[in-house]
C-alpha cells in the first residue's frame, strides 16, 4: 500500500495511534502547538483524517486539506464532522455504528437505575460515614414504570429491548413511525413526555433535534419525571433543566452528554438528584478495540481501492 498521511485530530485511543502508525505516515494533531503550525507544513500531505467528537472535521479544517480524500470518526456520532461539506467535495466519510449499541444502551440503563435508585447517593452515604448515624432514605421504583424513548435508531431499540426486560411498557417519539414496532408511537415529544415516567435521549444531534428537549417537554415529564440524556449535549437545553432541577419541577437526571464538554454547570455537580458521567456510553476495553478496527479497516479499504466497512457515503 502506498504511503498516505493520515491526521488524528485528538489522543483518542493508544491502539488506534498505534496501528495507524504503523501502516501509514500518522501525523498527531497535538504534537503542534497549534492547527495553523500544523497546516503550514503537512496541509499538502494529509489524505485521511480520523477524528472524534472531541475534535471533529470542520469546515475549516477540511477546506484546509487539499488532498484529504476520507474523514473517518471514531464515534458512531456525526455531528462534529462537516458532512456537508465532505458531500461537496467528494471526501468519504465512515463512523463505527453496531459495535457501540449494546454498551450505549446498557450506560442509559444505569443511569436511569443509578438516578432512581439513587446509587451514587448511596455511596457517598456509605463512604463519608453517615450510615452509622442513620438511615438512608427510599429511592424510587424503576421495574415497571413507562419509559419514553427519543429516537428509535439502533440505540433506542436497544435500550426498549432492555428496559422492556424490566417490565416497563415503551413507547417512543421520532421522525416517523416505525413498520412492525409495537411500541407507542407518538408524533410529539411533548405528548411522549406527557405520558412517561422516564424520558430517554437516545437521538442523533442534528439540527432539527438540537434543544428538542426544551421547558415545554420537561414541565410535560413532569414533578416525577426523570430525563436520561445518553444522546449528545445540546439535544437538550441545558439551562431549562437546570433551572426545572432548582426548582424541584423534575425528580432527576442522569447525563451522560453535556451541551459544552468537558464543562458541567456548576449548579448540575452541586445536586443530589442528578448522576453524571464524562462521556463514557461506548468507553469499554471491548467496545473500544471494536471502534479502532472498524477505523482502521475503513482507512485502509480506501487506500486499498476496496468497500468501506462502515460507510456513512
Ligand atoms: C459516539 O460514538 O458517538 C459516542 O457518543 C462516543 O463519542
Amino acid at each position: 500500500m502506498e504511503t498516505a498521511g493520515v491526521l488524528m485530530t485528538y489522543p483518542m485511543s493508544t491502539y488506534l495511534e498505534q496501528e495507524l502508525d504503523s501502516r501509514f505516515d500518522l501525523f498527531r494533531l497535538w504534537d503542534f502547538p497549534s492547527r495553523t503550525k500544523f497546516l503550514q507544513q503537512h496541509s499538502h500531505s494529509i489524505r485521511a483524517v480520523v477524528a472524534n467528537t472531541t475534535c471533529g472535521a470542520d469546515a475549516e479544517l477540511i477546506d484546509s486539506l487539499p488532498n484529504l480524500e476520507i474523514v473517518s470518526t471514531y464515534s458512531v456520532g456525526l455531528d462534529k464532522i462537516d458532512l456537508v461539506k465532505c458531500m461537496e467535495r467528494g471526501i468519504q466519510v465512515t463512523n463505527t455504528p453496531e459495535v457501540l449499541t449494546d454498551d450505549v444502551a446498557d450506560c442509559a440503563i444505569g443511569l436511569v437505575l443509578a438516578t432512581m435508585r439513587r446509587i451514587c447517593e448511596c455511596d457517598r452515604f456509605v463512604r463519608n460515614g453517615a450510615w452509622k448515624k442513620g438511615e438512608f432514605g427510599l429511592s424510587t421504583k424503576f421495574s415497571g414504570k413507562a419509559v419514553g424513548i427519543v429516537g428509535l435508531g439502533r440505540i433506542g431499540s436497544a435500550i426498549a429491548k432492555r428496559a422492556e426486560a424490566f417490565g416497563c411498557p415503551i413507547s417512543y417519539f421520532s421522525r416517523s413511525k416505525k413498520p412492525d414496532i409495537n411500541y407507542k408511537y407518538y408524533s410529539s415529544i411533548v405528548d411522549l413526555a406527557a405520558n412517561c415516567r422516564i424520558l430517554i435521549v437516545a437521538c442523533a444531534l442534528t439540527e432539527e433535534t438540537r434543544h428538542i428537549v426544551n421547558r415545554e417537554v420537561i414541565d410535560a415529564l413532569g414533578l416525577e419525571g426523570i430525563l436520561i440524556n445518553i444522546g449528545r449535549g445540546p439535544i437538550v437545553d441545558e439551562a431549562e433543566l437546570v433551572s426545572a432541577l432548582l426548582e424541584g419541577r423534575l425528580a432527576g437526571a442522569g447525563l451522560d452528554v453535556f451541551e459544552n464538554e468537558p464543562e458541567v454547570p456548576e449548579q448540575l455537580c452541586n445536586l443530589e438528584n442528578v448522576v453524571l458521567l464524562p462521556h463514557v456510553g461506548s468507553d469499554t476495553v471491548e467496545t473500544c478495540q471494536a471502534m479502532a478496527d472498524l477505523v482502521i479497516g475503513n482507512v485502509e479499504a480506501h487506500f486499498l481501492k476496496k468497500p468501506l466497512l462502515t460507510p456513512v457515503f
